[in-house]
């Protein structure tokens, strides 16, 4: 089923960075995990960078406790700025003033309990209306050539339905994800036929597992609204999914790139790794060490 075409163009993003982040204590104890930087960049702006390479205007943050230094780092820096400028440092002056591209606007709204990425979703319902929109977790970081929600936002383009960003993931893995069952309809592209909240690995209907990058068409604020707490007693996108593709075609999508999950702390290592191996100031120094001194320690 094909949505009308004002339901196609993408201006609208929700980043929920309500949870508690329970799994890297004590740094979030007053600091979102979305602060967290790799290697110079803190994930909440990887993710603002995505969409907006996806042609994303509007920034909605629905905000939990202790999460002021996010509004606060998308904010001007007056004293940084005017301290930059003084002593001349033009590069780090210009970094601290493209954290917002221009044109872009930022929102932020509470979600007064954290109960549950579907909460987080609902809450921002009146800011976005009767429009199509995404939803990112910048928690997954994804790294690639093309960033992961501008490919989305083609298929999203093309056939007007929700798309969900799914990828492979092997053996036991597979119960701590939202795994989905589908046609496959091209190359990366499945239509969804069912989707559960981590399951068994014996129940799991695929290796197909879902990561934090959305496009949804405004009826999944319907099914929200109509949600029961499910898994863990929490209020599941999940389940609103579910309901979703009971009415209209939903799309999975295997991006091409790398998933870190950054919500652990392995992940946010790897990535820490991976991405300052590329970093053009640190990159060659980072190969140094990881070759000619760390490789020799784990010999
Ligand atoms: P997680 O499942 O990673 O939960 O949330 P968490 O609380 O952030 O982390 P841990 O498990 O305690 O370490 C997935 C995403 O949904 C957001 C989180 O901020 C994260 O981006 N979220 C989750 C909310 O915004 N509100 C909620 O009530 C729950």
């Amino acid at each position: 089923m094909m949505s009308s075409k004002k339901h196609k163009v993408l201006r609208k993003a929700i980043f929920p960075v309500a949870g508690l982040g329970s799994r890297f204590l004590p740094a979030t104890k007053a600091s979102p995990k979305e602060m967290m930087p790799v290697v110079d960049k803190p994930l909440i702006q990887y993710a603002v960078e995505e969409a907006v390479s996806a042609g994303i205007t509007e920034m909605i943050f629905v905000t939990g406790r202790a999460k002021r230094a996010i509004a606060d780092h998308f904010d001007k820096a007056y004293e940084l700025e005017h301290q930059l400028e003084k002593s001349g440092k033009k590069e780090l002056l210009k970094i601290a003033q493209g954290v917002v591209p221009k044109g872009v606007s930022c929102t932020y709204i509470r979600q007064t309990e954290a109960l549950g990425l579907g909460h987080a979703v609902l809450t921002a319902a009146h800011l976005i209306g009767d429009e199509s929109f995404a939803v990112l977790l910048a928690d997954d970081l994804i790294h690639g050539e093309t960033p992961a929600l501008k490919q989305m936002a083609e298929q999203h383009g093309f056939y007007g339905s929700s798309v969900i960003a799914v990828q492979k993931v092997s053996g036991a893995g597979i119960s701590a994800y939202g795994v989905i069952s589908g046609t496959k309809q091209g190359a990366h592209l499945y239509s969804l036929n069912g989707i559960v909240e981590k399951p068994k690995v014996e129940d799991a209907p695929s290796d197909m597992g879902v990561t934090g990058r959305y496009i949804f068409s405004p009826q999944i604020f319907d099914h929200l609204r109509a949600l029961k707490p499910g898994a863990g007693g929490e209020y599941q996108l999940t389940d609103a999914i579910q309901m979703l593709l009971m009415q209209e075609q939903v799309l999975a999508y295997q991006f091409q790139g790398t998933r870190y999950d950054c919500g652990s702390k392995i992940g946010l290592l790897r990535a820490n790794i991976e991405l300052g191996l590329e970093h053009p100031e640190i990159g060659k120094k980072l190969r140094d060490f990881l070759k000619n001194e760390l490789f020799q320690k784990l010999q």
